[in-house]
């Protein structure tokens, strides 16, 4: 079966992610058949712009995904857990954008440029790894083909779109309020984002970290085939509409020169050297916005570490962060011709 011949159900198409995929369906012009709608029921009926045409959404219940070939997922933990089920026993892959999955041993977890190889076990259901996990693991694979990784730190600087679309319309309503001098409402994070940063994303867990930190590692570790990978992340929220960038920290068993480094980031699929420094030019939300590709940019020597790099990106969140990861989960399960699962076992 190849793409022209499929139909796509996208459940949550009214939401920050949602939109971008039907936006990057579009943009990319993949032939596919039919595109269902899904969203809840207070969408129903809804009309969304697609190809110059329009698209009427429909409620996403479990009758819906008869005929899909493909549903993308990008609701909540809750939606895709009832109803991830409910569309594969109705034939399709389920190509899903939460965290509901991802750490289950029968669910290959994916970035394609890094492990692309693993949508061939599915069982009816690929995951896509939280945002902020996707250019990390994407950096990390190509600097591991120059030396063996030893430990990585990291920090976040997280979108409001990350959170998703209300976040995005919070963010704009707290600013304008400060700049009027009103009263600034609370609705999506502990404390008022706008002119302020939040060192917490998601709940805190005993050991001090946050989930999304916590998902940081223990996803990293599935994607890389590394089960032992040392990382430890702080992840922090910024009033940035669109990108999430981070400040990385990768040491190595050996000595890695920069120069090293910028050939293996110029060398891999995915990635794009913005590293000028003297001329200003370096990874910025603003400019990875929109596009496909991770940005990467001030490479220099970790003069704390023996053997360390430092470096910074920028990757759109709901591109490569979300949608634009799916799609190609779905380019590669169709060039693998795995779109039905099969018996293969994790390479683990
Ligand atoms: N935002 C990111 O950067 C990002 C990146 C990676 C993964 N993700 C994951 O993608 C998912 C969606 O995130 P988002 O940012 O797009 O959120 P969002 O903007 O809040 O959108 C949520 C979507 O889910 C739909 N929905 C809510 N309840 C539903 C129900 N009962 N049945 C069917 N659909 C329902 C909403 O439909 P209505 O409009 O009808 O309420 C809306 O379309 C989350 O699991 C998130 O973790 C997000």
């Amino acid at each position: 079966m190849n793409s022209s011949d499929l139909t796509i159900a996208i459940v949550g198409a009214t939401g920050a992610v949602g939109r971008i995929a039907l936006d990057l369906l579009a943009e990319r012009d993949h032939p596919v058949e039919k595109i269902v709608a899904m969203a809840s029921s207070r969408s129903a009926g809804k009309k969304l712009p697609y190809k110059g045409k329009e698209l009427v959404v429909v409620e996403a219940t479990p009758d819906a995904f008869t005929g899909a070939d493909v549903a993308f997922i990008s609701a909540s933990s809750e939606v895709s857990k009832r109803l991830a089920p409910e569309a594969v026993s109705r034939g399709a892959l389920v190509i899903d954008d939460g965290s509901a999955f991802r750490m289950e041993d029968s669910v290959p977890l994916v970035v394609p440029e890094v492990n692309g190889a693993d949508v061939e076990w599915h069982s009816g259901i690929i995951s896509i790894p939280n945002c902020t996990t996707t250019p990390l693991v994407m950096v990390l694979d190509a600097l591991r083909s120059v030396a063996p990784i030893t430990a990585v730190t990291v920090a976040t600087y997280q979108s409001v779109t990350g959170t998703g679309a209300a976040a995005d319309v919070e963010l704009l309503t707290q600013s304008r309020s400060v700049l009027d001098s009103e009263d600034v409402v609370i609705e999506q994070y502990p404390y008022q984002i706008a002119f302020n940063v939040i060192p917490q994303v998601d709940n805190f867990l005993a050991s001090g970290y946050t989930v999304e930190e916590d998902k940081m590692l223990n996803e990293s570790r599935k994607i890389l085939h590394e089960p032992t990978l040392r990382l430890a992340a702080t992840c922090v929220r910024v009033p940035v509409q669109v990108s999430h960038s981070e400040s990385v920290t990768v040491e190595f068993l050996n000595r890695v020169s920069v120069q090293e480094a910028k050939q293996a980031m110029s060398d891999a699929d995915g990635l794009l050297l913005v590293d000028d420094p003297q001329n200003n030019v370096y990874p910025m939300p603003l400019k990875a916005a929109g596009d496909d590709e991770v940005h990467v940019g001030r490479i220099r020597d970790d003069i704390a570490h023996d053997n360390g790099l430092s470096l910074w990106l920028s990757c759109d969140n709901l591109r490569k962060g979300a949608a634009l990861n799916a799609l190609q989960i779905l380019d590669e399960v169709l060039r693998r011709d795995c779109l039905k699962p099969s018996k293969k076992t994790a390479a683990i």
